[in-house]
Parts: C-alpha cells; sequence; structure tokens
C-alpha cells in the first residue's frame, strides 16, 4: 500500500523513539508526511534514526530528552514548535518494564517507573496541550496488562493502569476543543522492552507468547494519527484476552495460578 502522504503537513512528536515500538512509529509517521519529533534520552541512536528519515526525504528532529522531566519535556516542545511550527500527534511511547513479584516490589523501583510510564506522559500532555489546534492527537501507548494485571510484573500492570484513567479522563475533557485521545493496547512485541526492564531480584520470569514485530503496533499508531479513534488493539488475540479477562476474572486468576508457580 501507498500510504505516503496522508499526514503530509502535520508534526508529530514521539516519545522513546530511539528503539522499539518508537523508533518503528516515528519511521511510519514520517514515511506517511508527517515532520517527526525523535524524543528519547539515547542521542546517537536518535541522530541515527533522523538521518534515516531525512535520507528517505522525509522530516525529522532528534531532540535528547527525559520524559520525567518536566523542563526537559518543555524544551522538547518548544524546539518541536521552533522547528516544524506547532504540534499535531504526540506519541507517548517512552517508556519501560519492572518484573517481581508485588511482595518483592522495591518503592524506589517503582516510584521511577511511575515517574517514566505515568509522569512522563502526563509532562508531555501538559506540554503539548496549550499548543495543539482542533484536529489535535494524543496517543498514549498502554498495554494489554494495563487491561488485566498479571503475576510477576504487577508494578508495571499499575502504571499501564494509572495511563489509561488519565487517558479516560484527558479524551473528555479536550473532545470540546476538537482533540482526540486514543489508547493503544499491544500485546507481546519483539523489541528489547523486557532486556531494559527493571528486575526485582533474579526470580525466573514468566514464559511469554512469541509477540509482534513492532512495525504492526505502528500502523496502529499511525491509523490513531490519521483517524483517532478510543481503543485500539493490534491483533484479535489480545482483543479477545482483554474481553475474556473482563467477563471471567476468576478463570484467569486460574490460569495465571498455574503460570505464576515457578
Ligand atoms: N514490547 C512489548 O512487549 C510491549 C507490550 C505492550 C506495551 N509496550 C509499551 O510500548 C512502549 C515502548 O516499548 P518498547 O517495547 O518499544 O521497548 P524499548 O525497545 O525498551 O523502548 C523503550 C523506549 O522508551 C524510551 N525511554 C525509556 N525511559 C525514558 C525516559 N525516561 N525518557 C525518554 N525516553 C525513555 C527508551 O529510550 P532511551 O533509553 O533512549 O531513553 C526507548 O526508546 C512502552 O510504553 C511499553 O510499556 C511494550
Amino acid at each position: 500500500m501507498n500510504v505516503e502522504g496522508t499526514l503530509k503537513g502535520k508534526v508529530a512528536v514521539v516519545t522513546g523513539a530511539s528503539s522499539g515500538i518508537g523508533e518503528a512509529a516515528a519511521r511510519e509517521l514520517a514515511a506517511r508526511g508527517a515532520s517527526v519529533t525523535l524524543a528519547a534520552r539515547n542521542e546517537g541512536k536518535l541522530r541515527f534514526l533522523e538521518r534515516e528519515i531525512e535520507a528517505a526525504g522525509g522530516r525529522a528532529l532528534a531532540v535528547t530528552t527525559d520524559v520525567a522531566d518536566a523542563s526537559s519535556v518543555e524544551g522538547m516542545i518548544e524546539r518541536t514548535v521552533g522547528g516544524f511550527g506547532g504540534v499535531d500527534v504526540l506519541v507517548n511511547n517512552a517508556g519501560m518494564g519492572l518484573s517481581g513479584r508485588v511482595a518483592d516490589l522495591g518503592p524506589d523501583d517503582l516510584r521511577h517507573l511511575f515517574e517514566v510510564n505515568v509522569l512522563g506522559p502526563l509532562n508531555c500532555v501538559q506540554a503539548a496541550l496549550p499548543r495543539m489546534k482542533p484536529g489535535g492527537r494524543i496517543i498514549n501507548v498502554s498495554s494489554v496488562v494495563g487491561k488485566r494485571a498479571i503475576p510477576k510484573v504487577g508494578g508495571y500492570c499499575a502504571t499501564k493502569f494509572a495511563l489509561n484513567a488519565l487517558s479516560d479522563a484527558l479524551r473528555v475533557e479536550v473532545a470540546g476543543r476538537g482533540i482526540t485521545v486514543t489508547s493503544v493496547y499491544p500485546g507481546t512485541t519483539q523489541t528489547s522492552f523486557r532486556e531494559n526492564s527493571r528486575r526485582t531480584g533474579d526470580e525466573k520470569r514468566g514464559w511469554r507468547p512469541k509477540g509482534v514485530p513492532p512495525e504492526k503496533v505502528a500502523e496502529k499508531i499511525a491509523q490513531a494519527a490519521e483517524s483517532g479513534g478510543r481503543d485500539l488493539y493490534v491483533t484479535l488475540k489480545d482483543r479477545l484476552f482483554v474481553v475474556g479477562t473482563t467477563l471471567a476474572p476468576g478463570l484467569f486468576d486460574r490460569v495465571l495460578l498455574r503460570w505464576a508457580k515457578d
């Protein structure tokens, strides 16, 4: 499919663009014509992607950013407005994981995770919203485990539940301004997410499905950038998991009991 140009003239900010889903989303949005700000902490990786996008005829701006730091985020949004003239699409994708049973979670680890996964998107929303016009799109990358928490990653799940709550409230608050808020719920995705996660102790990690390539999630993010939408799932299996756990939570507790044993 030739999708070039569907986001022509739009300006998108993608956090966590140095790796995985964010990197794929930045490429996809640029291929559809958007000018893309690439935000994350790893400057070298951002510059590499910036050059790649520009070599393919797109427009990109690498801005080293720590989403947990409100002044760093404010500076990144200012550079976006200065370089591209505004912000139409905000993709809150930057995030990290934390494994460990609830009884063992360290408060400092959990506090850090909330700073990145919840306050990070909040900082970006608060900096970008005053510059967004009708037609603006906010896209928050959640997770299927933000709909049903699973053992051994309860702290991480809690951050995604919190993010969903912010998305739901914000969606209604900004609807009158013509701005949409979309939650994207990936299941397992083939990125370095697990390797980049914090870990409590060295307990064996649970089995994970093989997952989808990050480009599949990027397509959903681009769909939200074009047309909005409320809740977007990447695969039918992810959708069925959430519907099933909502309709029969006790049954899923029993299934997860086996999974959590070792
Ligand atoms: N992979 C999965 O199975 C999966 C499933 C569901 C949801 N998700 C969600 O998808 C999102 C992207 O994850 P991924 O799978 O692409 O993992 P990843 O490859 O580890 O990418 C995480 C990205 O977040 C950035 N990041 C981390 N802390 C940051 C900070 N303080 N400030 C700015 N950027 C920061 C990292 O960049 P720097 O290190 O350069 O800062 C990196 O670009 C996350 O929100 C994750 O929770 C992932």
